[in-house]
Parts: structure tokens; C-alpha cells; sequence
């Protein structure tokens, strides 16, 4: 152990000796069964939460043998409000593996345990370090907030590069000697000193080396997961204006985006302007003018919508309004249901005018 470690799990087991939880119902009477049922009831459900249902687990399924021999059913009902009862399927799964692959004791390394249905490393870490003193280190989301705000490591954790990288420094942070507390400290710490939003941390044991607080931008770690880059698809929306201040507009289809809705006809972006606009509108255009694009994000794609304004000498009465097609007046397209961007553009076209 290199003297920076030690100076940190130093200053985390003194910090966890005057501020950490000590009485909570799993640090009484410490097993590996309570504190494995404990840790899976922890996973995704708050400590206030937890602990009647802990009771409750231990009064009616007291060890392994009696949680491997009861029907699933009854772990399920017992974990009725707990949600993620995949939680509760794999608990009965590992019970009846410790019961008959390992005769009812569990196993006593980080490897065997993290083999068991339900377990991943950072849990087979606990319950080995918790419950056996074995220096085992664990990086549940609490400890990947600490260790990569202390260190300032960049990424997010969800990629296997950045989870290595914290992996090491939990490994190399994880004293010899008084395992259990100094994991429960990395978890309490996590949760009440380092929290998520707005650290406190000018009552952190870690301040004088942490990074993050260094550089004073806690918020910046741990790295975010990255945005999907949505695909992009251009589009040009014709806007047609007749002697008269209307526009027309087309009802899209009752499929797709804005299905039902009112817009501007469209063209593709491909195709000559000036030919596919007179054949969209079905006259004669002139003053034919494209603006520039501008986005408009659905949460699958971005659409770029170049605008183009025409105008047509026609008499309204030429262009026919059938069941799909209308003419509106800008300035007062009435109780249409219009997609989006065209009241928006219907505001512009009127300015520009
Ligand atoms: N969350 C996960 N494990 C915990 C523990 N042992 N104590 C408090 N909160 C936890
Ligand atoms: Fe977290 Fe602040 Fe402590 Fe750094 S100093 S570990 S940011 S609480």
C-alpha cells in the first residue's frame, strides 16, 4: 500500500469513525447472508425504504436454507413494493446454489460470489469485505462519484475504459485492515458528503487532495453519458402566396410526424426548386426565395427545414381546395391544427410580406 493510499483510507475511517451509520438494521449481527439481502435490497431502493422489508426478510426467510426452500412466490410477495423483482427471482436462484453447490456457506471470494445470479463485482465486493474482512474494493455509484471527482477522471463511467480506470483507484485506495468499515465509510461518504448535486466539501475528509474540488467543478465528474447523435434529414417546406395574403397548406397524412396536421407542401431537397415547387403548387411561381434552414428536433432525427416563399398570380379559385389542400390567410390561419414550425413560419411569412 503506497503512503497516498493509505492517507486516504486513513482519513475515510477517521471521518466514518465520528460521522458514519453504524446502526443501520444489516450492521447488527453481521453475516453474509444479512448483508448479501441487504446489498440486492439496496440496489435501486433507498435505506428508509429498505429497512422494514429487511425485517421482514429476516423474521420469515431467517438463513439461506430457509430462503432456498421456500417458493418463489413467497420472496416475490414479500418483496411486493420493492420493484425490480428480478432482484428477488435471482436472491431464491443464489440461495438454492449456495445450498447445493456450496452446502449452504458462501463462498468466500470475489470471484465465486460474483458467479452467483444477481451478484456483479461491486456487490461480491461488499458482501466479501463487509461481512468476511476480505480486501476486496467496490465501486457502486456512490464510490464512482467520489473516486472520479477526487481523481478528475474524465468519461463516463458506462464505458468500460472509464470503469477500469476507477476500478484501479478503488483498488489501490482499499486499505488492509478494517475492511468493513472502510467500505461502508466509501458508501456513506458517497451519500451524504458527496452527493450528486452540491457536495459538502468543507466537511469531506478528502478535500485537500481531491481534483474536482481543486479545479471547482465537482459537476463536471463523473462524465455524463453521451447524447446519441440523432440522424439529420433535410427538407424543404413551400410556402405559396397568393394575391390575396394566403398561403397554402397541405394535411399530412394521418401516419408519420405531425400526422393529421396542417403544413407547407414539401420538397426534397434533391430536386430542382423552381420545376418540383410549380409542380407542387400546380401553377405558376415567381419571386421564388429560400431562407435560411433552420432545425427542428424530434426525438428520433433532426429535421433541417429550409423554408422557400413563392408567389403565384393565379386566382385562388384556379388552384382547387380539395379535402387535403387549403388556403389560409396568414395573418389568420383560423382553427387549423398546424404542425409545429408553421406557426412560427406563418409569423415570419407575414413580416416578410
Ligand atoms: N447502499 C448500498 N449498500 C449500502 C449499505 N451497506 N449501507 C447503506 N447504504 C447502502
Ligand atoms: Fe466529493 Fe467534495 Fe469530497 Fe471531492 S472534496 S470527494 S467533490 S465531497
Amino acid at each position: 500500500m503506497s503512503q497516498t493510499a493509505g492517507n486516504f483510507s486513513q482519513r475515510v475511517l477517521d471521518w466514518y469513525d465520528q460521522h458514519g451509520r453504524k446502526h443501520l438494521p444489516w450492521q447488527q449481527n453481521i453475516t453474509p447472508y444479512r448483508v448479501w439481502i441487504s446489498e440486492i435490497m439496496l440496489q435501486q431502493t433507498q435505506v428508509k425504504t429498505v429497512i422494514p422489508y429487511f425485517e421482514t426478510f429476516m423474521e420469515q426467510f431467517p438463513d439461506v436454507h430457509a430462503l432456498a426452500s421456500a417458493p418463489v412466490d413467497d420472496v416475490l410477495h414479500l418483496w411486493s413494493g420493492l420493484g425490480y423483482y428480478s432482484r428477488a427471482r435471482n436472491l431464491h436462484k443464489a440461495a438454492c446454489q449456495v445450498v447445493e453447490c456450496f452446502h449452504g456457506e458462501f463462498p468466500q471470494t470475489v470471484e465465486q460470489l460474483s458467479e452467483l445470479p444477481g451478484i456483479g463485482r461491486s456487490t461480491a465486493g461488499a458482501i466479501a469485505s463487509i461481512s468476511m474482512g476480505i480486501r476486496a474494493p467496490i465501486l457502486d455509484g456512490n464510490v464512482k462519484r467520489v473516486l472520479a471527482r477526487h481523481h478528475a477522471i474524465e468519461g463516463w463511467p458506462g464505458q468500460s475504459a472509464v470503469a477500469n480506470k476507477l476500478w484501479d483507484i478503488a483498488e489501490h485506495h482499499t486499505p488492509d485492515k478494517r475492511l468493513p468499515q472502510y467500505t461502508q465509510a466509501m458508501m456513506d461518504l458517497g451519500a451524504m458528503i458527496c452527493t450528486r448535486t452540491r457536495p459538502t466539501c468543507h466537511l469531506c475528509p478528502l478535500q485537500e487532495s481531491c481534483m474536482a474540488h481543486a479545479i471547482g467543478d465537482t459537476s463536471a465528474y463523473p462524465g455524463k453519458k453521451p447524447k446519441k447523435t440523432l440522424p439529420e434529414r433535410q427538407v424543404r417546406m413551400l410556402m405559396v402566396v397568393n394575391h390575396v395574403g394566403e398561403v397554402l397548406l397541405h394535411k399530412r397524412p394521418s401516419q408519420g410526424i405531425w400526422g393529421g396536421l396542417w403544413s407547407f407542401p414539401e420538397l426534397r431537397t434533391d430536386d430542382s426548386l423552381d420545376e418540383t415547387a410549380e409542380a407542387i403548387a400546380g401553377t405558376e411561381l415567381y419571386g421564388i426565395e429560400a431562407w435560411t434552414p433552420f432545425r427542428h428536433t424530434f426525438s428520433h432525427y433532426h429535421l433541417d427545414i429550409t423554408p422557400v416563399k413563392a408567389f403565384t398570380a393565379m386566382e385562388t379559385k384556379t388552384i382547387q381546395p380539395v379535402d387535403s389542400t387549403c388556403w389560409v390567410s396568414i395573418d389568420n390561419p383560423g382553427k387549423l391544427g398546424l404542425a409545429a414550425p408553421v406557426t412560427k413560419l406563418l409569423r415570419k411569412l407575414a413580416h416578410s410580406l
